[in-house]
This record gives structure tokens, C-alpha cells and sequence, in this order.
């Protein structure tokens, strides 16, 4: 694909990894441009720049503390958490290789918790691992996983360095079926101890189960509401997730996974990577100008 060479916000690296990926890249996050002299932000974006959409809950600003817009049967089983909640780093994970929660636990090769920088500013859920990930305990390390680092690298992101990656499910679905409720349940403990445990500053939802999962248990959306809104519909968004005691901006988008299938739906991915990117500066300045 020949993009045109003239685009002032990406470097020739960035746009070679957009066209490897098939998006064109008409839209960039605000945070990568140039900033014009004198400060203030003022460059006009290309194309349109994707808003919250005006629902009850999406794209509020909610404090800390703030009571919840919807409180949501949990979607996870409290108990559980109760036993996750004082596990450190090593004893969560051992929990995770041991884990029995489900009928999973009997047909996997090895439990994959997760991979990447433990105090991340990213945190990129996924759905479960696959056959690949399986075998090497590492999340998206298959062709989906291939297409997620592409579309990181064009943000300047890559695993490991502010990013930590994840699974709603930890173990391995069978012929890679969809996850069910039931393990959903019975496993979305560990991704909330993890979350508490790394503290990201954003949070990127990839596919309807890690949207369905988090929204519902962030007090986004009921889970009714998170199970029947088409995920078109989540995706361009910012949702404030109360997860545990932190309050988290959440973009929801598509799976790499689907995005292989749909590559016409992957300038919709990069837009909502744009967003995602757009709102972790504007939360980082705000949260410098408040304590400055
Ligand atoms: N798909 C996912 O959702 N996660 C992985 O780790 C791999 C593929």
C-alpha cells in the first residue's frame, strides 16, 4: 500500500508499520504530535476524532470513591476474591499454575497469567490463550499476538516496556472455544488481583469477552447490558472501570484475533489505540497540573 510520504505525524517507521497492518493512518493521537511552538496544543487532527458516545456511563469522569453508576451483580465470585486479595506477585501466579476453579485446569499444557512490566502504564486484556500460547505460557504469542505488537510498536509501545498483557481466561479453552460464563467467573479473580497488583494507568479490552468481562465488573454497565450491546458499540469510547480500589479509563476494541479475519475493521483498531493513547495524556496532564 503507498501511503502518502507527506504525513507530518508519523515517522516512516511508524507509517511502514501501519501499512504492514492495512490502516490507513488518517487519524494519530493527539499525544504524538509535533507540539507547535509555543506550547499549546492546537494542530487540527485528520479525520475525526472519535468522542464518548453520549451514554449514562460511558466517558464519565468518576473520582475515586464516586459511587458507581450501576452496581452490577458481579460477575466473578466474591468469595474468591476475598482469598486472591492478599497474594503478592509470586503466590498469584503459583495460584494460577495450580488452579483447579474450572474444568480448563484438566486440559491445558500450562496456565498463562501474563507477561510484561509489572508496574505497566498499559494493561492489554485479551480472552484466553490459544493453541501457541499454550505451549509457551506466554499470551499472544500466536498470529493475533503478531498483529497486537505490530499495532503497539506503531504507538512506540512494546511488551515488557510499560505494558503489561493478559488474559480473562488463563487457561486454554478447548479447540479454542469461546470461554463460558462459568469459567469466566471462576477465573476473572485473578485478572482483578493482577490489576490491583499492577496499577496501569489505561486499560485496552480486546474482544467482547475482556470487554464483557471488565465492563460489567468495573461498574460500567450491567452485566446484561455489557453481554447485549453489539461490540461496535462499546469500542470509540472511554469508560471509567472502578476496579477494586482503583478508578481506570478503559478503551474497549477489537480482537487482533477477529481483526485477521476483518482486516477492513483495523483502521477502527488504530482509532481506538488513537483514543486510548489520547486519553492516558490528557489524564497524565491533568493529574500533573493537579498536583503541581
Ligand atoms: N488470543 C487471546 O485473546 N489471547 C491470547 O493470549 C492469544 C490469542
Amino acid at each position: 500500500m503507498n501511503l502518502p510520504r507527506a504525513l507530518p505525524w508519523l515517522d516512516e517507521r511508524r507509517s511502514a508499520l501501519l501499512a504492514e497492518m492495512g490502516v490507513s493512518p488518517w487519524w494519530r493521537p493527539r499525544a504524538l504530535l509535533p507540539r507547535p511552538p509555543g506550547g499549546s496544543d492546537t494542530a487540527t487532527p485528520i479525520g475525526t476524532t472519535v468522542r464518548a458516545a453520549p451514554s449514562p456511563h460511558a466517558g464519565q469522569a468518576m473520582q475515586p470513591g464516586a459511587s458507581t453508576p450501576r452496581d452490577p451483580t458481579p460477575r466473578s465470585d466474591p468469595a474468591a476474591h476475598t482469598d486472591l486479595a492478599a497474594l503478592d506477585w509470586p503466590e498469584l501466579e503459583a495460584a494460577i499454575h495450580a488452579c483447579r476453579r474450572c474444568g480448563l485446569g484438566a486440559c491445558r499444557q500450562q496456565a498463562v497469567p501474563g507477561v510484561g512490566d509489572r508496574r505497566p502504564t498499559w494493561l492489554i486484556v485479551g480472552e484466553a490463550p490459544g493453541e501457541e500460547e499454550d505451549r509457551q505460557g506466554e499470551p499472544f504469542v500466536g498470529r493475533a499476538g503478531r498483529l497486537l505488537d505490530r499495532m503497539l510498536a506503531a504507538l512506540d509501545l512494546q511488551r515488557g516496556h510499560g505494558v503489561y498483557i493478559a488474559n480473562v481466561l488463563k487457561c486454554r479453552p478447548p479447540r479454542n472455544r469461546n470461554p463460558e460464563p462459568e469459567e469466566i467467573a471462576r477465573c476473572a479473580p485473578f485478572l482483578l488481583r493482577q490489576i490491583a497488583l499492577l496499577q496501569p494507568r489505561i486499560v485496552l479490552a480486546l474482544g467482547r469477552f475482556a470487554a464483557q468481562t471488565l465492563l460489567a465488573e468495573g461498574g460500567c454497565l450491567s452485566p446484561e447490558e455489557a453481554l447485549r450491546t453489539p461490540l461496535g458499540r462499546l469500542r470509540g469510547r472511554v469508560f471509567q472501570a472502578r476496579l477494586g480500589a482503583l478508578t481506570l479509563p478503559m478503551v474497549v476494541s477489537y480482537h487482533p484475533a477477529y481483526l485477521l479475519r476483518n482486516p477492513a475493521d483495523k483502521g477502527k483498531a488504530w482509532v481506538d489505540l488513537c483514543l486510548a493513547a489520547d486519553t492516558l495524556a490528557l489524564t497524565e496532564a491533568s493529574a500533573a497540573g493537579a498536583a503541581g
